[in-house]
């Protein structure tokens, strides 16, 4: 029995090691213990010139042999290094708090003077690109796993992660047996999850058929793959969209999107992709202020037709050039009659990012609305205090008197 399931195993493993190369490190530390480990399919796809405004692009794998040369494991942080080809790397840097690890970067770097890849290259440089894959609030002593893609654009250089298995932070020098399922695999209706997910997952939501909160992505651009961010974007999305009388809802998943944009004088916009929702903001600086300014939608849902909304003519979100907008509070913004946006957890810098962190925030009215409230509680609290003192001092002073009297 448990010999069958190992057979059946092994030849399903051998089939797909066919079509792609999984490619499987482990790395020691120096008392020579287990701390990473990493079974994952890597696809690249770079653009390069190959003449005056010529360009080609090149699909390769990441190969199943790797050097793991450069790997650190340190206690908060480590990084693991795959080198391979002529002078090609791929690095993931993580770090670790008390009970979560994440991925902070993945550092690519390709050598465009490999002419048996990069074939007819005007460039002899090596090149790097930084993707920051949300890869975040792993369990420590448990494996990151996800079947699903994960797309990283940054630049000319579009990378697919998928079937990963990811174990940073390794305690005891052994493979943890317990995975941290990626949301994109919980989500995903054609990749069965593991049992144990799919009856923890279902039955916990609530019994109504609204929609968990989206979860909050984090998106930023940069003008070239040199420097930090120039728009920065945060926030949970749903959308409500009409198909026929009802009206549907779905969630953005993050880990599941492509970013894309760009950041300009006077607009700037933000593009994210994904299977079922392709968004576009358009952002615009008036001189002083910013302010989302179009908006165009579309939702691609599994069943019913396609919907498309585009609204030109918004002014929201507005905020002096230089600082950036939050809203923490559930956002309705209606685009159209058809389409409705809620955003959750929103802050937004579409212009002058600097150092890759969002300026002071100009905070929506929903959010303030309760902030007025701390000042007031504070000052109820402040108000309830001063009584108190006054209270044990005359009391106090009321002993002393009667003290002095009986003397
Ligand atoms: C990755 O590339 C291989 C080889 O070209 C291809 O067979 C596979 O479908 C690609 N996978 C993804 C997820 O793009
Ligand atoms: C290259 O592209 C730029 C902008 O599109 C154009 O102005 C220029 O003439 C092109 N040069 C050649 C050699 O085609
Ligand atoms: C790289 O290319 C430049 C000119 O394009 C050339 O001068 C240089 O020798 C090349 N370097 C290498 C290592 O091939
Ligand atoms: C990127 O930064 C490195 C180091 O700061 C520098 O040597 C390199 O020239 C820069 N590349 C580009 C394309 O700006
Ligand atoms: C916003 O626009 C003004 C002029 O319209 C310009 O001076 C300023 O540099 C712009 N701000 C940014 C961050 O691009
Ligand atoms: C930005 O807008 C200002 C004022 O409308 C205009 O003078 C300037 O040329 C614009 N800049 C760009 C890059 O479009
Ligand atoms: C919205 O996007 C769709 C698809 O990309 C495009 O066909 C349409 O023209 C866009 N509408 C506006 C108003 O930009
Ligand atoms: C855009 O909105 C403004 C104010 O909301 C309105 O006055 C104007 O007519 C609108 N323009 C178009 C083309 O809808």
């Amino acid at each position: 029995m448990f010999w069958c399931a190992f057979v059946v195993f092994f030849l399903a493993l051998g089939n797909e090691l066919h079509l792609s190369h999984a490619t499987e490190v482990s790395v020691n530390n120096t008392e020579n213990k287990l701390c990473l480990y990493a079974n994952l399919m890597v696809n690249f796809t770079v653009t390069y010139e190959v003449g005056v405004n010529k360009s080609e692009t090149v699909l390769f794998v990441l190969p199943e042999n790797v050097t793991t040369e450069g790997s650190i494991c340190n206690n908060t942080t480590s990084t693991l290094k795959l080198g391979f080809g002529d002078g090609h790397s791929w690095a993931v840097e993580f770090t670790k708090d008390n009970k979560t690890y994440q991925v902070d970067s993945i550092v690519f770097t390709y050598n465009l003077n490999d002419s048996s890849v990069f074939t007819n290259s005007t460039s002899n440089e090596t090149k790097s690109v930084t993707a920051k894959p949300r890869i975040t609030n792993v369990g420590v002593d448990t494996y990151y796993s996800c079947k699903s893609e994960n797309v990283q654009r940054v630049e000319s250089v579009t990378q697919t992660l998928y079937d990963v298995t990811l174990q940073a932070f390794v305690t005891n020098g052994s493979k943890s047996d317990t995975d941290t399922v990626c949301t994109a695999d919980l989500t995903s209706t054609t990749v069965a999850p593991t049992t144990t997910v799919t009856t923890t997952a279902a039955p916990t939501s609530t019994p109504t058929p609204t929609l968990p909160t989206p979860t909050t992505g984090n998106y930023s651009i940069a003008p070239d793959f040199n420097s930090t961010a120039c728009l920065m974007a945060t926030f949970g999305l749903r959308i409500g969209f009409k198909q026929g009388d009802k009206v549907e809802t779905i969630n953005l998943v993050p880990s599941a999107t492509e970013v894309g944009g760009a950041c300009g004088v006077n607009s700037s916009i933000l593009i994210l992709t994904s299977d079922t929702i392709d968004i576009m903001f358009t952002f615009s600086n008036d001189s002083k202020k910013f302010h989302l300014h179009a908006l165009n939608v579309t939702v691609k849902p599994a069943t019913g037709v396609a919907v498309v909304a585009a609204n030109t003519n918004m002014s929201i979100w507005v905020a002096a050039v230089g600082s950036s907008y939050m809203c923490n509070k559930e956002q309705t913004l209606t685009v159209t009659e058809t389409l409705t946006l809620y955003t959750f957890k929103l802050r937004v810098q579409p212009f002058g990012v600097e150092k890759g962190e969002f300026a002071t925030a100009v905070e929506c009215f929903m959010d303030s609305d309760l902030s007025f409230l701390v000042p007031i509680a504070v000052g109820v609290a402040l108000c309830f205090l001063i009584v108190l003192v006054l209270i044990s001092y005359l009391i106090g002073r009321r002993k002393s008197r009667t003290g002095y009297q009986s003397v």
